[in-house]
């Protein structure tokens, strides 16, 4: 391993405990390991934060040890650690920031925080064939659906987003509401498949709306009055999660045309646990190819929170000149933080 070519990568905005290492001389990851709480927070139906942060402090450590042992190598390798500071859950983001920001000190490299989003958007660069800029990315995970143009590292436009529930949210709620358990995309993807979208008729929100904005809350409150009906059968909910995630789906794809068509750009690049969906996959890999354009999307294992994205990202930052590294022990978190003000 040649020293001090590693950037660590260290996310824990949310429910995973993810450590990725990139390596800037071979541009390439290194290795990469994540924790996943599901398992725990499943018992309450969703995550509990204050669970999420105690488990990312119980698992860090280790989990930073064995991703350096499986890229066979040891601290002193490290040349400088990205962590995500925002957007996420307070508590949790603060065990990563605290412990980058510690071993930064003791190591005397520096510290370049990371936007969770911008994680994610760059994560189909992992790929073995990964897109070249300009594209649109659209990000769909459990916090966030959004259009962007991304031009570079650091140069990301906003095009549109959800005005209320984001997609991810929105599998979640419908899924609890049928019963399932958490979290519900996986759950309602699976339960979808055995069943035939139009037998119930959901509307398909704001497909039509003229811009980019999306609207997912009222699919919720759709799937919940159709329970309600007298003459609804528990043996329906298959057809109802497919025709959920249809309705969920056509957006997305109308969406993502008409974004393609506004920038005139040929790449749509998507991001975000949702994109794991594989009718989403295959219904944009349709409607883009029939457009001449291409879509693409991260590896399986990079759809979710994990912290390769942000060894890459932050690996990124570095070599476009972008980093604004600190080096002072002090750090902060921001919950809240909008993607475009992330930008260069
Ligand atoms: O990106 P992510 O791991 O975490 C956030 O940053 O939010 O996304 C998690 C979201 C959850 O809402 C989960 O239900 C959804 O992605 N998800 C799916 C699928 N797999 C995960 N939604 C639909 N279909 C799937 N196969
Ligand atoms: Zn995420």
């Amino acid at each position: 391993m040649s020293s001090q070519s590693l950037v660590l990568g260290i996310e824990t905005s949310c429910d995973e405990t993810g450590i990725g290492l990139y390596d800037l001389a071979q541009h390439r990851l290194a290795a990469h390991r994540v924790f996943s709480q599901i398992g725990m927070h499943a018992a309450y139906g969703g995550v509990v934060p204050e669970l999420a942060s105690r488990d990312h402090v119980r698992r860090i450590v280790p989990l930073i040890r064995e991703t350096l042992a499986a890229a066979h190598a040891e601290l002193h390798d490290l040349a400088a650690i990205g962590y995500t500071t925002g957007p996420g859950l307070a508590g949790a983001l603060l065990v990563g920031a605290s412990v980058a920001e510690a071993l930064a000190l003791a190591l005397n490299i520096p510290v370049i925080p990371v936007h969770h989003l911008e994680g994610h958007l760059l994560s189909p660069l992992l790929a073995s064939e990964p897109p070249q800029f300009p594209f649109v990315a659209l990000l769909v995970s459990g916090g966030h659906t959004q259009l962007m143009r991304v031009s570079g590292v650091g140069e990301y436009v906003l095009l549109g987003e959800s005005v209320d529930d984001a997609a991810g949210e929105a599998f979640d709620k419908t899924g609890k509401l049928l019963g399932l358990g958490y979290p519900g995309g996986p759950a309602m993807a699976k339960l979808a498949a055995g069943g035939t979208p139009g037998r119930f008729r959901l509307p398909r929100p704001m497909l039509r709306s003229g811009d980019l904005q999306f609207s997912f809350s009222g699919l919720k409150t759709a799937v919940l009055t159709a329970t309600q009906q007298p003459d609804y059968a528990p043996e329906q909910a298959a057809d109802l999660a497919a025709e959920f995630q249809e309705a969920v789906i056509d957006v997305l794809c109308g969406k993502a045309v008409a974004a393609l068509e506004q920038t005139g750009l040929p790449q749509l690049v998507v991001a975000g646990g949702v994109g794991a969906n594989t009718r989403l996959r295959d219904q944009l890999r349709t409607v883009i190819s029939r457009r001449g354009g291409r879509v693409y999307f991260p590896e399986l294992e990079f759809c979710s929170d994990n912290g390769a994205m942000i060894a890459l990202a932050a690996a990124m930052r570095i070599e476009a000149g972008l980093a604004v590294p600190t080096q002072d022990g002090a750090f902060a978190i921001r919950p809240r933080w909008p993607l475009d003000q992330a930008s260069a």
